[in-house]
């Protein structure tokens, strides 16, 4: 990594030096380094953990409206809608989880690639193909679409989702 403190502290070595004998250049420019690691991480962290300007908690979006419609998706799926209401409450579930892949990509959540992959393609495409496929009644495609949307999560987790304890 290029490292922008070394700009920094370039022009100002020498009263560096004067007042820190003990640290060479290397080092100073190593605690730099250090500061601006730690600094980048601590802001990925709050990013995904809640929004910058709105209030909202990730987790509590993903407990209180993600889980439950992903599960409710997958059990109707399951046991196969029988009438017109069924289908009906297959789409909005799917519906709750394709606006997920917006609000997951708004309001500076996304700290990188995987996120936005996750979110805006694996998520995104896959509950749209589940709509679409609940639309025209295809149960087969429906459930195909739900395999695919629900790697979104691992995906995501696997790199954003603290560990448990
Ligand atoms: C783009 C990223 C991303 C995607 C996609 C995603 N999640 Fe999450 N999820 C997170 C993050 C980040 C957390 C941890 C938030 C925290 O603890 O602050 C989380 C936490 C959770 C939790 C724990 C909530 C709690 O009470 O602590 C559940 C449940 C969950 N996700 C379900 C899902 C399901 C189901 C899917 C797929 C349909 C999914 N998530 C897809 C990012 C994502």
């Amino acid at each position: 990594m290029d490292c922008l403190f070394f700009g920094l502290i370039q022009p100002n070595i020498h009263s560096q030096f004067k007042i820190m004998k003990h640290l060479n250049s290397n080092r100073i420019i190593g605690l730099g380094c250090a500061i601006l690691l730690v600094a980048s991480v601590a802001g990925t962290l709050a990013q995904v953990k809640q929004g910058k300007t709105r209030p909202m908690q990730t987790k509590h979006w993903m407990k209180g409206v993600l889980k439950p419609h992903c599960n409710a998706l997958k059990k109707g799926l399951d046991a196969g809608p029988s009438d017109a209401d069924a289908w009906n409450e297959l789409a909005m579930h799917a519906g709750l989880v394709s606006e997920t892949s917006y609000i997951l990509m708004e309001d500076g959540r996304c700290p990188d690639d995987v996120w936005a992959n996750a979110a805006s393609k694996t998520l995104r495409e896959g509950s749209a193909a589940a709509i679409k496929a609940i639309e025209a009644k295809d149960l087969v495609a429906a459930k195909a679409a739900f395999k695919s949307l629900s790697k979104a999560c691992s995906a995501c987790h696997k790199k954003h989702k603290p560990k448990k304890k």
